[in-house]
C-alpha cells in the first residue's frame, strides 16, 4: 500500500533512502515558530480540521475553492477539510471576541489540505504557521505582523541575504484600477490577473487586462516603479526603526490571490527567486464582518507560512541542524541475575528526567556497549554486586572513559554532578 500522492510520511532521523521528510526537522521548525510567536505576545489557538463547505465557497476565492477536499458526510452535510486557517480564525474571533482584550494576537500551525498538482513546493497537505491580529486598523499593526514574519525566518538562521518580504497594497491597485475607469465590481477579477502576471504568458495577461480596460504596459510600469503609497511608507519607517529595513521592499507585483484581502499585502520570497513563496498574508478588514453575517466588525490581518518551501530552503542553505539521538544514558545488563535491579535503576533514572535505553532481552555485553556508542549516549550504567551481596552502580563517561562506582541511592546525584 502506498501513501496518497501529495501526502507525506515523516520519519525520525537518520532518514531512509528517498524519504525527504523528517519529523525532527518538522519539530525544529515548529519549535522556532512557537518560540518567535511567544516573543511577540501571540497566544496559541486551534480549530477543527473539518469545516462546513460554505465557510470557504464564498470567502476564499476561486483558486482555493477549486482545490478543496470536500465531500458530503454521513449526516448529509457538505463539508471540507480546511484548505487554510483564516476563515476558521475569523469565525472563532467573531464568536468570542468579547472575552478577549484587543488587539487579539493569535497563532496556530494547522495541517491544511488542498487538492493541488503535487510539485516542488506544493503538496496536498502542509503545515502552516498562521499569525493573525484582530482589532487594530493602524498600519503599525501591519508593521508588527511583518516584523514577526521576518523574525520567524531569522529564528531559523535565514538572513536578509536569503529572503525578502515583498510589500504591496490592494488599495494601491484599487486606486490604479479606478483611475483607469475599471468597474469596481470586477476589481477582484483584475487582481487575479495581476497575481498571475509573473507566471502567465504576456499575451494572455495582456488580453485579459484589455477586457478589463487596462493595458499590460501600464500595469508593468506601475510594478516597475513601485512607488510606496503613504500606508506602505508608514510600515517601511516602522520596520526601519526596528532595524529590519533590509528585509523588505515595496513590490506591486504582489497582490495575493485570495479574495478577502483589503489593504496591505505581502509575500516572503528567497532572494534568488528559486522557490515559490515562503509565506503570504495581508489585511482583511471585512472578513470577520462577513463570517459573522454582520454581527461583529473587526479589522484584521495576518500571514501564513508553510513548512514545505521553508524546509526546502533551509536544506538548500545548510540550515538544518543535525538531529542526534535523544538517548542520554544506557543501562548495560551483562548479568541476567541483575535484571530486576537494573530495571529498578532504569526506572529511577527515567523518573529523574533522563532519557534511558537498555536491552529488553539478554544480549551480549559488547553488543550492548556498541549500541550505547551508536546511540550517542553520554554514560553507561551497570549494576554490580559486591562480594557481600550489596548492589552498586558503575558509571562510565563515554567521552572521557572515566569510571566511578557509586551506591545505588546516589546514582541520580552522581549523574547530575557529571552532566
Ligand atoms: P496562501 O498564500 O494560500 O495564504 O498560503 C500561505 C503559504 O502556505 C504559502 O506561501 C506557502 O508557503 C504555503 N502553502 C500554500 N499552499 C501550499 C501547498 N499546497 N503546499 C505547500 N505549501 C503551501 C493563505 O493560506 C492565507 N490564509 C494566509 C493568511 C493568514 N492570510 C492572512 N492570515
Amino acid at each position: 500500500m502506498e501513501r496518497l500522492p501529495g501526502f507525506r510520511d515523516f520519519y525520525p532521523e537518520p532518514l531512509p533512502a528517498n524519504e525527504p521528510w523528517s519529523c525532527d526537522l518538522r519539530n525544529h521548525i515548529f519549535a522556532r515558530w512557537r518560540e518567535t510567536a511567544r516573543r511577540y505576545g501571540f497566544r496559541e489557538y486551534d480549530g477543527p480540521p473539518l469545516e462546513p463547505l460554505e465557510l470557504y465557497t464564498n470567502k476564499s476565492g476561486a483558486e482555493i475553492v477549486a482545490q478543496l477536499f470536500n465531500f458530503v458526510d454521513k449526516g448529509e452535510r457538505a463539508v471540507s477539510l480546511r484548505p487554510e486557517m483564516t476563515p476558521t480564525v475569523a469565525r472563532m474571533v467573531a464568536t468570542a471576541e468579547r472575552a478577549y482584550k484587543k488587539p487579539i494576537k493569535w497563532f496556530s500551525f494547522p495541517q491544511l489540505f488542498r487538492y493541488e498538482k503535487p510539485q516542488k513546493g506544493r503538496l496536498r497537505e502542509h503545515f502552516q504557521l498562521n499569525c493573525d491580529l484582530f482589532g487594530e486598523a493602524d498600519p503599525g499593526a501591519d508593521a508588527e505582523i511583518v516584523a514577526l514574519l521576518i523574525d520567524v525566518l531569522r529564528s531559523l538562521g535565514l538572513t536578509s541575504e536569503d529572503f525578502v518580504i515583498r510589500l504591496s497594497s490592494r488599495q494601491a491597485w484599487q486606486r490604479f484600477f479606478a483611475a483607469r475607469g475599471g468597474d469596481p465590481a470586477r476589481a477582484y477579477e483584475f487582481y487575479q490577473v495581476v497575481d498571475k502576471i509573473e507566471r502567465e504568458r504576456p499575451e494572455v495577461s495582456a488580453e485579459k487586462l484589455q477586457a478589463l480596460g487596462v493595458s499590460l504596459t501600464d500595469v508593468q510600469e506601475f510594478i516597475r516603479a513601485s512607488v510606496p503609497e503613504p500606508e506602505l511608507q508608514v510600515v517601511l519607517d516602522n520596520l526601519g526603526a526596528r532595524g529590519l529595513g533590509a528585509f523588505v521592499a515595496v513590490d506591486y507585483g504582489v497582490i495575493r490571490g485570495l479574495a478577502y484581502y483589503t489593504g496591505i499585502v505581502f509575500e516572503a520570497f528567497d532572494r534568488k527567486g528559486k522557490f515559490r513563496a515562503i509565506a503570504g498574508g495581508g489585511r482583511y478588514d471585512q472578513l470577520v464582518h462577513q463570517v459573522s453575517e454582520g454581527k461583529v466588525n473587526l479589522p484584521a490581518l495576518g500571514f501564513g507560512m508553510g513548512d514545505v518551501v521553508l524546509a526546502e530552503l533551509l536544506k538548500e542553505r545548510n540550515l538544518v541542524p543535525s538531529f542526534a539521538g535523544a538517548v542520554e544514558v544506557v543501562v548495560l545488563i551483562e548479568d541476567e541475575t541483575l535484571r530486576a535491579d537494573s530495571l529498578r535503576l532504569v526506572q529511577q533514572v527515567r523518573e529523574a528526567g533522563t532519557a534511558v535505553e537498555f536491552t529488553l532481552v539478554a544480549t551480549k555485553g559488547d553488543k550492548q556497549f556498541k549500541r550505547a556508542l551508536e546511540l550517542g549516549a553520554r554514560q553507561t550504567l551497570r549494576v554490580e554486586r559486591s562480594a557481600e551481596g550489596t548492589v552498586a552502580v558503575r558509571i562510565k563517561n563515554l567521552r572521557t572513559r572515566e569510571e566511578q562506582v557509586v551506591p545505588f541511592d546516589q546514582v541520580i546525584a552522581a549523574l547530575a554532578g557529571a552532566a
